[in-house]
């Protein structure tokens, strides 16, 4: 359901913001800080194991990480090589499930992340201890991840819940996204309802449809924990949502 719901918005997903460009400016900076402040330097090797078409892929390879990307939507990860080459920037890309990480070597990494909520798309607790053992399995001793999810304990559950996006411009057409969750226990479905109008009034909308865990953040600590991370961090100060941080036991730094 989420490669269906991403590979029909890849080529509109950065209309979600107001200014996409900003963003993954900003987004890098603020994924770099952390990382330098953890003994994770420019230079070192990075995997955005949930990429999209590359908010936090793209600003990380800006600053100057040596960037590999997945995703499980192929459409995402076919725009970000595009927006990569537009931007000139070196970016090594696969499709790639992130309970998996069929196509990361071993210890061959010094961060993972997977940012803007696309943990809880998977949607057992079982699915998301076998991501972080992955992510584990993946890094160097001492290598970080780095997760930034919704705080679902403080979203009161409303039925159903309308979240507009704003109105976006585009040349001479004008889009409209509107997020609608329905609660299914401690799951919801999520419809996104994307209206193109253009210049001579001519209008379509395409439904496209995810489901998301409604994971707490002190459940995700737990199964990091499980899985085998340690000095774990909740931080709210760094994107626009929390940030989880853990480390796979070893040194802070690596000498190269
Ligand atoms: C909200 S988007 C965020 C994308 C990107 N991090 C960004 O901020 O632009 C969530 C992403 O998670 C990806 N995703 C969902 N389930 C996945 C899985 N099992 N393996 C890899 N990626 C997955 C989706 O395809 C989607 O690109």
């Amino acid at each position: 359901m989420s490669a269906a719901f991403y590979d029909q918005l890849a080529p509109f997903y950065h209309l979600l913001y107001g200014d996409w460009d900003a963003s993954i400016h900003d987004q890098g900076a603020a994924l770099a800080k952390l990382l330098i402040a953890r003994g994770v330097p420019v230079g070192a090797r990075v995997l955005d194991a949930a990429c999209g078409i590359g908010t936090q892929t793209l600003g990380l390879a800006g600053e100057g990480y040596v960037m590999a990307a997945s995703d499980l939507s192929p459409g995402g990860v076919a725009r970000l090589d595009e927006e990569a080459a537009r931007r000139g920037l070196a970016v090594s890309s696969r499709v790639d499930d992130l309970r998996t990480l069929a196509g990361a070597a071993d210890g061959s990494l010094d961060a993972v992340i997977a940012c803007d909520n696309s943990i809880p798309h998977l949607l057992t607790d079982e699915a998301l201890l076998q991501s972080f053992r992955n992510c584990l399995r993946v890094l160097r001793a001492g290598g970080l991840a780095v997760f930034s999810v919704r705080d679902y304990a403080a979203i009161p559950r409303v039925h159903p819940d309308v979240r507009p996006y704003g109105l976006r411009r585009e040349g001479t057409d004008r889009f409209l996204a509107v997020q609608v969750w329905e609660w299914d226990g401690d799951q919801y479905d999520v419809r996104m309802y994307l209206t193109r109008e253009a210049a001579d009034g001519a209008c379509s909308t395409q439904v496209m449809k995810a489901r998301y865990y409604a994971v707490t953040i002190d459940r995700l600590l737990a199964l990091m924990a499980q899985a085998g991370f340690t000095d774990l961090e909740r931080l709210d100060d760094v994107l626009f949502q929390p940030v989880l941080v853990g480390r796979r036991p070893g040194p802070r730094t690596v000498s190269r």
